[in-house]
C-alpha cells in the first residue's frame, strides 16, 4: 500500500498546535476590530494576470514562485501569493471604491508561493493582513505600523524592531529606479545574474538582492532622500513623528524597497528576536488601485506571516472543564445517550466511550481524557433515580437526581 506524506513546503496544523493558532487569530481579530476594520474573503484563485500586474512580472514572486496553471476552459489561473492584489481587485469590482471615505478591510487565510521550503518558508502558509484605502494622508501610515506594535505587545514578542523607508512617489521613484541604474551599470560585473538582467528590467529591484556580491556592490549606492521631492520628504517625516509619539522602536534602512512592485512611499518590515525573516511587512501603495482599473485612491497595509509569528509566541492552552460520561449496563447506555446530548445542548463538555463496559475502564478513560469530573451511571443508579459524579483530581464523589440535574451539573462547573 502506498503511504501519503505532505506535498512539499505544505505542512499540517495538529489540534494542539491549532489552540495556539485561534488564540493568535483572536488576538489579531480583536485589535484590529478597535481600529475599525472589517474582515473581507476572497478567493484563493484569480486570474494570473492580476498578480502579475501588481506584484510585477520581473519579482521573484511572479518569476519563479507563482503557482498557475490553465483551468479546463484555456484561463489563465494562479493561486493567490498573496492578498493585497485580491483585496484590491474586490474593492473595485463590488463597488466599495466608490464611497468617498476611508475603508478599513482585513484578510485571513493561505497564501501560495512555489519557495525553496526551509525555516520560515512555506509553499502554503497564512496570512492575516489589512489593507486601509482612501487616504494618503502618512498619519494613516503611521497607524497601521502602531497597530501592528500593539499586536506585537499583546502577544509579548521581545526583541522586535520596524526597518522602515520611503521609495517616494511615482516620479521619485521613477527618477531614483534611473539613478541606481546608472550606478549599477557601471558596476555590472559584481552582481549576480539575475540582478544583471534587472537592470535593464528593474533595477530597484536589486536593492532587494540577498546575495551578499549584490549587497556589497549597491551599499555605496546613492540613497532615496537625495532624489525626494518635498512633499514625500514631508510625508516620510510626519510618517516619523506618529512612530515616535507612539514609541514605535524602528529604524531607517534606506536601501528598503520590498519585493513587490506595487510599493509607492512609505514601506516597513518587522522584525522579532533576530530572526532573519520578516514577521510581517507592508506599506504604501497609492496607484495600485488605479492601475487595477479603479479610481485614484490611495491605499497602505501589511500582511503578518501567520507560522513565522506562531513560532515566537509563547502559549499554553488552558482547557475547558470537561465531564467523561460512563454508562454501566444496557439501561444506563441508554439514559446516557439523552443526558450525553441534553448536557452538550447547554455547552458543557461532555466525552464518552460507548465501548467501555467496566466501571474500571471507564475510569481509566476518565483519567486518559483529563476530565475533571466523571458522571457514572449503573444499573442501582438507574434504580434509586440518580447517578454519580466523581471529582478526578481529588476523588470526591456526591449524587445528583435525574430530576433536574443539569443545574447541579452547572453548579459543578461554576
Ligand atoms: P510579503 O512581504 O510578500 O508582503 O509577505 C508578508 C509576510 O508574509 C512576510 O513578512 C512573511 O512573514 C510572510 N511570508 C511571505 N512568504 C512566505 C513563505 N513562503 N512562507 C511563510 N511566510 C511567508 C505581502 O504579501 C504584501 N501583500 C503585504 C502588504 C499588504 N502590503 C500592503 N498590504
Amino acid at each position: 500500500m502506498d503511504r501519503y506524506i505532505k506535498v512539499r513546503g505544505m505542512h499540517d496544523i495538529l489540534p494542539d498546535d491549532v489552540l495556539k493558532w485561534q488564540f493568535i487569530e483572536k488576538v489579531l481579530t480583536e485589535t484590529v476590530k478597535h481600529y475599525g476594520y472589517k474582515e473581507i474573503r476572497t478567493p484563493l484563485v484569480e486570474s494570473r494576470s492580476l498578480f502579475e500586474r501588481s506584484i510585477g512580472s520581473e519579482s521573484d514572486i511572479i518569476s519563479k514562485e507563482i503557482y498557475a496553471f490553465k483551468d479546463r476552459k484555456g484561463r489563465d489561473i494562479a493561486l493567490r501569493p498573496e492578498g493585497t492584489a485580491s483585496v484590491v481587485r474586490a474593492f473595485i469590482e463590488s463597488g466599495m471604491c466608490a464611497e468617498k471615505k476611508v475603508f478599513r478591510l482585513y484578510y485571513y487565510g493561505p497564501m501560495f508561493r512555489y519557495d525553496r521550503p526551509q525555516k520560515g518558508r512555506y509553499r502554503q502558509f497564512y496570512q492575516f493582513g489589512i489593507e486601509l484605502f482612501g487616504s494618503e494622508h502618512p498619519f494613516f501610515d503611521g497607524e497601521v505600523v502602531t497597530m501592528l506594535h500593539m499586536i506585537v505587545n499583546k502577544l509579548k514578542l521581545q526583541k522586535y524592531y520596524f526597518l522602515v523607508n520611503t521609495l517616494g512617489c511615482l516620479k521619485c521613484k521613477n527618477r531614483y529606479s534611473d539613478i541606481i541604474k546608472e550606478y549599477l551599470s557601471a558596476r555590472e560585473n559584481y552582481l549576480c545574474d539575475d540582478c544583471k538582467r534587472r537592470i535593464i528590467t528593474s533595477p530597484l529591484r536589486i536593492l532587494d538582492c540577498k546575495n551578499p556580491d549584490c549587497k556589497q556592490t549597491f551599499s555605496g549606492a546613492p540613497v532615496i532622500g537625495d532624489v525626494l521631492c518635498n512633499d514625500c520628504k514631508e510625508h516620510f517625516k510626519a510618517f516619523e513623528e506618529y512612530l515616535k509619539l507612539n514609541n514605535v522602536p524602528y529604524k531607517v534602512d534606506p536601501y528598503l524597497v520590498r519585493g513587490l512592485d506595487y510599493y509607492t512611499r512609505t514601506v516597513f518590515e518587522l522584525y522579532v528576536g533576530g530572526e532573519e525573516n520578516a514577521i510581517a511587512a507592508g506599506g504604501r501603495y497609492d496607484k495600485l488601485v488605479q492601475q487595477l482599473g479603479g479610481p485614484d485612491i490611495p491605499a497602505v497595509g501589511f500582511a503578518i506571516g501567520m507560522e513565522r509569528l506562531i513560532s515566537l509566541v509563547k502559549y499554553s492552552p488552558s482547557q475547558i472543564p470537561f465531564f467523561y460520561l460512563a454508562c454501566i449496563g444496557k439501561e444506563a447506555k441508554l439514559k446516557g445517550a439523552i443526558m450525553i446530548n441534553e448536557l452538550r445542548n447547554e455547552d458543557i463538555a461532555v466525552e464518552t466511550d460507548y465501548e467501555e463496559e467496566s466501571l474500571s475502564s471507564h475510569l481509566k478513560m476518565a483519567n486518559k481524557t483529563g476530565a475533571n469530573w466523571c458522571i457514572i451511571i449503573g444499573e442501582d443508579e438507574i434504580k434509586r433515580k440518580e447517578f454519580i459524579v466523581k471529582n478526578m483530581l481529588s476523588g470526591h464523589q456526591i449524587t445528583i437526581p435525574f430530576n433536574n440535574y443539569i443545574n447541579r451539573i452547572k453548579e459543578l462547573l461554576k
